[in-house]
């Protein structure tokens, strides 16, 4: 039997400017995790059980551009595996899906990592991570890597794309709550909406994504010198510009100024947007009553993580 699992994620400051060169910052959350289990099966086939998307099914009854899928055809196929073997595959979740949070990341990378170990092929996490980014480019369009980079390494990264993985650190944690809208977050489409905008106005744009990477740069100083209580002006000026971008929504705006209105330090949609989640900067001891503030707002659930 093998097992393995990774935690969910959330962006701090740079979605959407990241897929044109920008850097952004984004940092694991452990409390919401995928867990996937392998062992052989008696029956012939490969069997998987993913209760969190309703899926009980045999590999071969999928499509093969399936999310799951693609993750055991793509593996088997890099690692020349024939015959496939007959396996029971759990895949157990508890990051809300298509979210914003890493659920689609989240179950690849768990998988990859089960699954390689499985066939006595493990692999390292930079190369589950270049396997996991060509996933995530075959579902999401033209993704930065954001995903499944800070959900691999499981640690807090600033990315760039195509760049050499930074991680960094966290001087003095600070704590987030996380509210979900319960509305799907698209972020394909989120994605392909804001390079319909690029391409019509290039140097508009440009701009814009220059103003987030400056913001982001000044937001890894502050983290990294302990000055987190800094960083929430910059998350509000960085929920203006997404909004700018036409990502976020009624439902998202309405978790902002509430969290706002319940005296937050910042606060910003995070992820692709449009649906999905907003994050809030607190000082700990307001966390319960923000998370409050957030239920009665709308939100259908909330995650009181902190960032270390
Ligand atoms: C999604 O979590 C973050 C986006 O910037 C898309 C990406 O970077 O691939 C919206």
């Amino acid at each position: 039997m093998k097992k393995s699992s990774a935690p969910g994620k959330i962006i701090l400051f740079g979605e959407h400017a990241v897929v044109y060169g920008r850097p952004a910052l984004a940092v694991p959350v452990t409390q919401i995790h995928v867990d996937v289990e392998i062992t052989d099966s008696a029956r012939k086939g490969i069997w998987i059980h993913a209760p969190a998307i309703n899926l009980h099914a045999e590999l071969n009854t999928l499509p093969s551009d399936h999310a799951v899928a693609s993750v055991f055809n793509n593996l088997f196929f890099l690692l020349r595996v024939s015959p496939f073997p007959n396996l029971e595959v759990n895949i157990n979740s508890t990051i809300p899906v298509a979210s914003g949070l890493g659920s689609g990341a989240a179950v690849t990378v768990a998988l990859l990592r089960a699954l390689s170990s499985f066939l006595l092929r493990p692999m390292s996490d930079d190369e589950i991570n270049a396997f996991a980014y060509d996933i995530e480019k075959i579902h999401h369009g033209t993704p930065s890597g954001i995903d499944n980079t800070v959900i691999t390494y499981a640690k807090p990264v600033y990315f760039i794309k195509n760049q050499l993985i930074e991680t960094f650190t966290v001087s003095v944690p600070f704590t987030i709550v996380i509210g979900n809208t319960g509305m799907p977050a698209p972020t394909k489409e989120s994605v392909g909406d804001v390079r319909t905008l690029w391409e019509a106005d290039k140097a508009k744009w440009e701009g814009v994504f220059d103003e987030v990477g400056e913001l982001v740069k000044e937001a890894r100083r502050n983290v990294e010198s302990g000055k987190w209580m800094e960083i929430g002006g910059l998350m509000n000026q960085n929920h203006d510009l997404l909004k700018e971008m036409t990502v976020s929504s009624a439902e998202l705006d309405i978790l902002v100024s509430a969290a706002r209105k319940a005296g937050v330090l910042g606060a910003k949609l995070s992820g692709g947007g449009r649906g999905g989640n907003m994050i809030a900067l607190v000082e700990s001891e307001s966390a319960e009553s923000v998370s409050e503030a957030l239920i009665r707002a709308g939100a259908k659930s909330t995650i009181i993580t902190t960032i270390k």
